[in-house]
């Protein structure tokens, strides 16, 4: 009732990242450059009424530590599927992108506070989150994944019962856990990354996060792998303040990088089909 899609334990063997944000997205990956400039300017003239948070800029609210959709380069710079989808968007609206980086939990009030106009940050729509704020049409699937060391006697999502389970604060891993198992099952931290170092460290026995970041976390951390059952399956989106009055321009742009490839050829950028 209170999730769609919840505990769906889909297999998802054969179900990559790649493969879905393929599904969401739709389209071909090689049409982008030669439609952006003819398309810019069909949304040029909307742009002019548009009111944002700081005039003539875009303000996205994020936590960059969720690679490929946002993440901090060594050298300090925020990238990602969901920064290049932002600037994109931008660029159809006559805005220039202004980045605010700060935790999850931040991220999702800073909208409804009008701190930001925008939150893009791998985002789950749910009927919580609905209730506070406006969403985009969704521009990806996300899915729930579990990390657990290798070897662990957790090989499905009912085995998380009467584990310790790490997760990111305020993210939907945290809420379907401490839903499903109980708050003092659950261990909340800053990011996703901490998470996994305390599974690496044997403080938490799994991480529930999201399965596009669980992949890089793994590749990165030998020992570690992420069970073929997932724990649910959702859609992300771009979240706004209540009664927004971007979110038909913002809705508008998406369609049109949709339709034309360009995000088809973002997600390519950063997630390599297996
Ligand atoms: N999809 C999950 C949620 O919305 C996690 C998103 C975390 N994103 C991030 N940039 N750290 O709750």
């Amino acid at each position: 009732m209170k999730k769609i899609n919840r505990r769906s334990f889909l297999a998802a063997a054969g179900l990559t990242a790649a493969a879905l944000a393929l599904t969401a997205c739709g389209g071909s990956a090689s049409s982008t450059a030669s439609s952006t400039a003819s398309s810019a300017a069909v949304s040029t003239s909307a742009a002019a009424e548009l009111t944002t948070v700081e005039a003539g800029k875009l303000t996205m609210a994020t936590n960059a530590t969720f690679p490929p959709y946002e993440m901090t380069t060594d050298s300090g710079e925020i990238e990602g599927i969901d920064v290049d989808t932002a600037k994109a968007i931008a660029e159809k609206l006559g805005l220039e992108l202004q980045i605010d980086d700060m935790d999850f939990d931040a991220a999702l009030l800073s909208v409804q506070q009008g701190k930001a106009d925008i939150v893009m940050a791998g985002v789950t729509v749910t009927d919580e989150r609905k209730a506070v704020m406006d969403f985009s049409d969704s521009y990806a699937t996300g899915i729930q994944s579990i990390i657990v060391p290798e070897g662990s006697d957790i090989t499905s999502p009912d085995d998380l019962a009467g584990k310790k389970i790490g997760t990111q604060r305020g993210t939907t891993g945290y809420i379907y856990c401490s839903d499903d198992f109980g708050d003092d099952a659950v261990v909340a931290y800053d990011d996703g990354l901490t998470a996994v170092q305390a599974l690496k460290n044997g403080q938490v026995d799994a991480v529930v996060i999201d399965n596009a970041p669980a992949k890089e976390y793994v590749a990165a951390n030998p020992g570690l792998v992420i069970l073929d059952t997932s724990y649910a399956e959702e859609d992300y989106a771009i979240g706004m303040a209540k009664g927004s009055a971007l979110e038909d321009a913002v809705n508008a742009a998406l369609e049109e990088l949709k339709a034309d490839g360009t995000l088809q050829s973002i997600v390519d950028k950063y997630i390599t089909a297996e």
